[in-house]
């Protein structure tokens, strides 16, 4: 059965679709993976697929959620790494669950990925900017979630809601789920205000941050552009999540 893993922060810009995007690419090198967009702005169906994402349009994870079965809607980027692709219109869920959905609105996601689980080795779902319906329910799917921390004032005022909100998660949907660590990206070393918030992590939550460190670096930044197929920038590029991904998989 598939490990599935959350990556999650309240707070847009955080790293959240290019690690859960370059996370599923890199354990796919080895093993089935399943990528889950849960963000209607589909930035990861956007960097996986390098397609429009409309041409998505009535066969995305919203679909998916509504027959709580994802069989019919994945999409086979190549044979180990598959996606649940996500547009625009994944921002009617909550309305849908409101107002059509009868049963646990937390469980959604969950219902709909366990007639599929069983083909792949990691489940590795993008969360959106906000503490709404999808984050909740990614959460409640999951076995492990990873924190993304960028180094920013508003950053830090997120994560100690978004821990919280974990704990709720745990008490209330899911028992099972674990924080597999707190990433934290985007780091610009000639800032000492990210030094700063580097070391005020590692002291609040002195169990949880991962040891690798993601650097802000333009090769990073310009995956969505070139994809994460071969071309001339991608080794530089992701190099920095190898030993992220060696420490998730050890953690999960
Ligand atoms: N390590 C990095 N170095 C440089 N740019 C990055 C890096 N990680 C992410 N980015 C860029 O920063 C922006 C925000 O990242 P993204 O993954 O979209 O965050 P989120 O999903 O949390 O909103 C994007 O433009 C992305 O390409
Ligand atoms: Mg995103």
């Amino acid at each position: 059965m598939a490990k599935i893993i959350s990556f999650g922060i309240q707070k847009g810009g955080c790293g959240k679709t290019t690690s859960s995007g370059i996370t599923a690419y890199l354990l796919s090198q080895h093993q089935k993976v399943l990528a889950v967009d849960l963000d209607s702005q589909g930035n990861l169906t956007e960097l996986l697929t390098q397609t429009d994402i409309y041409d998505f349009t009535g066969s995305t994870v919203l679909e998916a959620l509504k027959e709580q079965d994802a069989s019919d809607y994945i999409y086979p980027l190549t044979d180990n790494l598959h996606i649940l692709t996500a547009e625009d219109l994944l921002a009617t869920f909550s309305r849908y669950l409101y107002t059509e959905f009868r049963g646990n609105k937390a469980l959604v996601l969950k219902q709909t990925l366990q007639k599929v689980e069983n083909h792949y080795d990691y489940i590795i779902i993008d969360t959106p900017p906000a503490l709404g319906d999808q984050t909740i329910n990614a959460l409640a799917a999951s076995d492990a979630v990873v924190i993304m921390f960028e180094t920013s004032k508003f950053c830090y005022s997120a994560l100690s809601r978004f821990v919280e909100t974990v704990g709720h998660a745990q008490d209330k949907l899911n028992p099972n789920l674990k924080i597999a660590g707190i990433l934290r990206t985007l780091i610009d070393n000639r800032r000492s205000d990210a030094k700063a918030f580097i070391e005020l992590v590692e002291e609040e939550y002195p169990n949880y941050p991962f040891h690798t460190i993601i650097n802000r670096k333009a090769a990073t930044g310009r995956i969505p552009i070139h994809g994460l197929t071969e071309n001339p920038e991608i080794n530089q590029a992701i190099d920095q999540y190898h030993d992220f991904v060696q420490e998730l998989i050890q953690r999960v």
